[in-house]
């Protein structure tokens, strides 16, 4: 026996993500992705609910096909969405995403309409105006439509490279969608499918579905895996330094990504306590540590966990 224990492929740590961010080493990290409290001013709350049959005539809402549910309340969990200075939140993390990104690196910045402007000025600034790649819009069709103006129905990411020139873009990797019009593409093309564009049809994570951990603001596995695949390459680091229920480290671990997470809310370490209870190679940090256990610099074509190990 060697003695060594095994390094682990995940870290999560209830921490500040800047604290956490700060104690890597430069150029270690293949993927940055940064889902910031959006700059919505108010508490982003989800009240947590389970539905249960119901006799008939009672409960509170009738289902398919005429049966009752009954709805209990088991609790609610939030976080503070309301920043003066949101530009002075997210420098640090922009300045620290920058520096621990390889070379072939790339940072995913995902943001709403409200802030994606500024934000853009500010990552430019930071990464170099020449090393901005995309803005993809994620776009999805649910909640209230309001009648005074277009309902908001997209977030927007913006993708930067740490160095356009080297960066890392896994094309052959992406799962490919089909055509909106395969008859004009003939039967070959229109079989294989096509890749996505920067506009991402993708719906959320359904309220009621397996996906749901009851985290305010949770993104779709769907969203992360593709961004993941496309930009890190296996065995690669993945990080995320405001991870929210941990979405970006289920992604890295399907793909045999290793990841790093940080959250500073104990209500989402908690959420990803759980989430990752089961996996092996998934360690708990309370707070920043000086130095990571993982090896950072394994690189790509090194032996990462296989894909869909999750
Ligand atoms: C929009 S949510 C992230 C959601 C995540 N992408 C997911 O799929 O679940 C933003 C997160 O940033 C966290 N946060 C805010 N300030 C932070 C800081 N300084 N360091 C680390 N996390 C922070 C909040 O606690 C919240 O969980």
């Amino acid at each position: 026996m060697s003695g060594t224990p095994a390094a682990p492929r995940g870290v999560v740590h209830c921490a500040d993500g800047v604290a956490v961010a700060r104690t890597l080493e430069d150029e270690s990290v293949d993927l940055v992705y940064l889902d910031p409290p959006f700059n919505t001013g108010r508490r982003q709350t989800r009240e947590q609910l389970r539905t249960r049959r119901a006799e008939d005539g009672e409960g509170d809402r009738t289902g398919f096909g005429g049966r009752r549910y009954e709805t209990e309340r088991l609790g609610s969990r939030s976080f503070e969405d309301a920043r003066d200075d949101y530009l002075g939140f997210l420098e640090p993390f922009l300045v620290e995403a920058q520096r621990v990104l390889a070379p072939s690196g790339s940072l995913y910045l995902h943001l709403d309409y409200r802030e994606v402007h500024y934000a853009k000025v500010l990552a430019d600034g930071i990464f170099g105006r020449v090393n901005f790649v995309n803005e993809i819009i994620w776009a999805y069709d649910y909640g209230a439509r309001p009648k005074r103006r277009w309902p908001a129905k997209h977030d927007n990411i913006l993708f930067y490279a740490k160095d356009a020139a080297r960066n890392r873009f896994n094309a052959e990797d992406i799962e490919r969608i089909p055509y909106m019009a395969p008859g004009l593409v003939g039967p070959e093309k229109a079989a294989r499918g096509k890749l996505p564009t920067d506009t991402w049809w993708h719906t959320i994570v359904s309220p009621t579905g397996k996906e749901k951990l009851g985290y305010p603001t949770q993104k779709p596995l769907g969203v992360l895996e593709r961004i993941v695949s496309a930009s890190s390459p296996p065995g690669g680091l993945v990080c995320d330094f405001v991870a929210g229920s941990g979405t970006t480290g289920e992604a890295a671990l399907r793909h045999g990504r290793r990841f790093i997470l940080a959250d500073s809310s104990p209500e989402a370490f908690e959420v990803m306590r759980r989430r990752f209870a089961a996996c092996d190679g998934v360690v708990f940090r309370e707070q920043a540590e000086v130095r990571l256990p993982l090896p950072l610099r394994e690189r790509a074509g090194g032996e990462g966990p296989a894909a869909g190990e999750a």
